[in-house]
């Protein structure tokens, strides 16, 4: 079932708290001339109109990238997040956003390899159109998981996967979870993260619990609050990060108060960051 389609929630909060972060990993790589690679299994479309009917329609881009844009005194790392859109907008107006793979492209340098998947046809395409000719952009339409796995492990061999479902099917939690312990055999070095939404059903929990009966080690989870659960709706953004860069923590416990402050809908919200698995030898 393929009816999800990012146009309507680009730039919304969620994809706020997951591209910072993305910005965060990927300028860790980058404190390191050796080239990187960045492999995404669900990668959307790369540019979203935000005058389209689709952005329209849910206007969930107004509860956050249309917030930050008018921010002052941002965090070193939020402002870096926030310089890649604005590379995208060259008008000087918020015009686009740039998903995942755009955010990727805008920070890759000359070596880095990036390899997209997406397995909606139109999609695809249209991420098709946006790398054409470009350099070191591979866009596969086909299935990420299947993709991803058999481009593993990547060349170069240090960088960082990205795993961002829409979950619309509940069977994804569990897909997710079985993937992870095949790919970090086949990648034991290589940066994994995977998004999942805070809804009242909860069902990230047990994705999680089923993450770390595995035995993999060195898990770190940031979850972003913008109000306390409610009946109906995503209330939250979690992001998994296995074998986080050094000090990826202490980034984030400096941004991310912050960024939970700009986008607090109501009563509840807050963030949190703690480890679901220490790394190896610091248990
Ligand atoms: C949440 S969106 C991706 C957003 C993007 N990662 C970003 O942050 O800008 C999920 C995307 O996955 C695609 N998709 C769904 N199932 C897929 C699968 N099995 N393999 C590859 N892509 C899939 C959907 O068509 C959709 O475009």
């Amino acid at each position: 079932m393929l009816s999800y389609l990012h146009g309507f929630h680009a730039g919304n909060f969620a994809d706020l708290h997951k591209h910072h972060l993305l910005v965060c990993l990927l300028s860790a790589l980058n404190r390191k001339a050796k080239p990187w690679s960045y492999l995404e299994t669900h990668s959307g479309k790369a540019f979203y109109a935000l005058d389209s009917d689709q952005a329209a329609k849910t206007a969930e881009f107004e509860q956050g990238i249309a917030r930050l844009w008018q921010a002052e005194s941002l965090p070193d790392s939020v402002e870096q997040y926030l310089e890649q859109v604005r590379q995208v907008n060259p008008s000087g107006g918020l015009q686009q956003y740039p998903g995942s793979p755009a955010l990727a492209a805008g920070l890759a340098r000359e070596g880095d390899q990036l390899h997209l998947m997406e397995l909606h046809p139109g999609e695809a395409q249209q991420l098709k159109r946006a790398f054409a000719g470009h350099d070191g952009v591979g866009v596969h339409h086909r299935d990420g998981y299947e993709g991803v796995m058999a481009l593993l492990p990547p060349k170069p061999n240090r960088g960082l996967v990205l795993i961002d479902p829409s979950y619309e099917v509940k069977a994804e939690y569990d897909q997710v979870a079985a993937f992870l312990p095949k790919a970090l055999k086949r990648w034991p070095n290589g940066c994994f993260v995977v998004w999942y939404p805070l809804l009242p059903a909860q069902r990230w929990k047990m994705m999680l619990e089923n993450i770390r009966r595995t035995g993999i080690a060195n898990i770190l989870c940031s979850e972003l609050q913008v109000g306390a659960a409610e009946e109906q709706g995503m209330y939250g953004s979690g992001m998994l990060i296995i074998n986080p860069p050094w000090q990826l923590d202490e980034v984030l416990n400096t941004s991310e108060p912050w960024l939970t402050d700009l986008l607090a809908q109501r009563v509840g919200a807050e963030r949190r960051l703690y480890w679901l698995a220490p790394p190896a030898g610091d248990c």
